[in-house]
């Protein structure tokens, strides 16, 4: 079956008591043992799983081309339970413009704990290879397309180099979905997602998932971080999430469609400086993502315009795209992403952020239009 066969009919499964075709929520946080010992029901207590995880994890699972998946609290916890994996003293490589609340976990709290972590230039495979042989990482993340200026990684070309160091990789998929490309075909072993964006995509779960490319020792261990941490999404979060998935392909290509017009206009315009978007021909990942992307760029887009003041006046004359941090949504959604990111930001203070959503594009165009007027 094609995926968004699997996707909308979340693989098929009916539930067998009573045939619904929606699975129910098992609230329960324990589960009976029988006489011998044995858990005959397959769950011993919900900080180690919950029967409500087994068809969105079965779902992404099937999306992604992996053989396991694990439903976590956010996105960071699925994110930093891969880096806790790691035995202290570990070496990490990650893309030097990446989302920030990891980057700042990776050079605070898991310095601290002794992970050394070090940074590559984006998209850059030569400066990648020379931190491999530098750092002797034990682990490569990568993200693409990378927050918040929509770099572009080789995801296959950094996942050949980072394996010929003995290094597994993980790529965060977030913006890219597995609408658009799928990583672990590409040659990376585990895919993570904040499952709060595009894959629940309605602004109402926050979420993080991982995927596995095959069992391994170092999944035992992932999966030993979140039942042991805790880090466990609620059952009613997770029934949300797999109704959320089941309509992914329509939401995410539909935004991505308007994310492209959107792009191509804004360029047009004499009053923006830069349109950063993987889909407009003259970005410098745009012959890589025409290859690891299929069906579509992405809905995450930036515009800078020249300096601050303007930029954030644009920003707060936009009507329809709700100034709030985050994306994947069906809202369009608008950010200042320096000022959210505070002083230690690498993002450009001009750089504003839109997550494209699937209102009609003409009303979208309208209101940038408006929005660059009034500025
Ligand atoms: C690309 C990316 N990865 C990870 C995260 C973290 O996810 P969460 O907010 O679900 O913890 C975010 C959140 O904005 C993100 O944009």
């Amino acid at each position: 079956m094609k995926p968004r066969t699997l996707a909308a009919e979340a693989l098929g499964w009916v539930e067998p008591q009573h045939r619904g075709l929606i699975p129910a929520i098992h609230p329960a946080t324990t589960f009976e043992r029988a006489a011998d010992g044995s858990y005959p029901g397959g769950k011993i207590y919900s900080r180690d799983n919950n029967p409500t995880y087994d068809q969105p994890e079965a779902v992404l699972a099937a999306l992604e081309c992996g053989k396991h998946a694990l439903l976590f609290s956010s996105g960071l916890a699925a994110a930093t339970a891969v880096f806790q994996a790691l035995r202290p003293g570990a070496a990490v490589l990650a893309p030097r413009m990446m989302y920030w609340g990891l980057c700042n976990w990776l050079t605070g709290p898991a310095r601290e704990w002794g992970l050394r972590s070090s940074f590559y230039p984006n998209g850059d495979l030569q400066a990648f290879e020379d931190a491999c042989r530098k750092e002797r990482p034990s682990l490569v993340w990568i993200e693409t397309p990378a927050n918040p200026m929509w770099d572009i990684q080789d995801i296959a070309a950094t996942a050949e180099i980072a394996h010929r160091f003995g290094a597994m990789v993980v790529a965060d998929s977030t913006v890219a979905t597995p609408v658009h490309t799928r990583p672990l075909e590409l040659g990376v072993d585990i895919v993570m997602h904040s499952a709060t964006k595009y894959l629940n995509g309605h602004s109402d779960v926050v979420a993080g998932a991982l995927v596995a490319a095959q069992a391994s020792e170092f999944w035992d261990r992932i999966r030993a971080v979140r039942s042991s941490g805790g880090a466990v999404l609620g059952p009613f979060e997770a029934w949300l999430l797999l109704r959320g998935m089941r309509t992914l392909f329509l939401r995410v290509e539909a935004a991505s469609a308007n994310a492209a017009r959107l792009a191509s206009h804004l360029q047009a315009s004499n009053r923006i400086s830069s349109v950063l978007y993987p889909g407009l021909p003259g970005h410098p990942g745009h012959d890589i993502a025409s290859r690891q992307m299929a069906g579509g760029f992405g809905a995450m887009l930036s515009v800078r315009l020249g300096g601050e003041v303007s930029a954030r006046a644009f920003a707060g004359a936009l009507r329809l795209f709700k100034q709030a941090t985050s994306l994947g949504s069906v809202e369009s959604l608008v950010e200042h992403r320096a000022s959210v990111e505070g002083p230690q930001t690498l993002c450009p203070s001009d750089l504003i952020r839109l997550s494209v959503g699937i209102e009609d594009i003409d009303d979208l165009i309208d209101d940038v239009d408006q929005a660059l007027a009034a500025s």
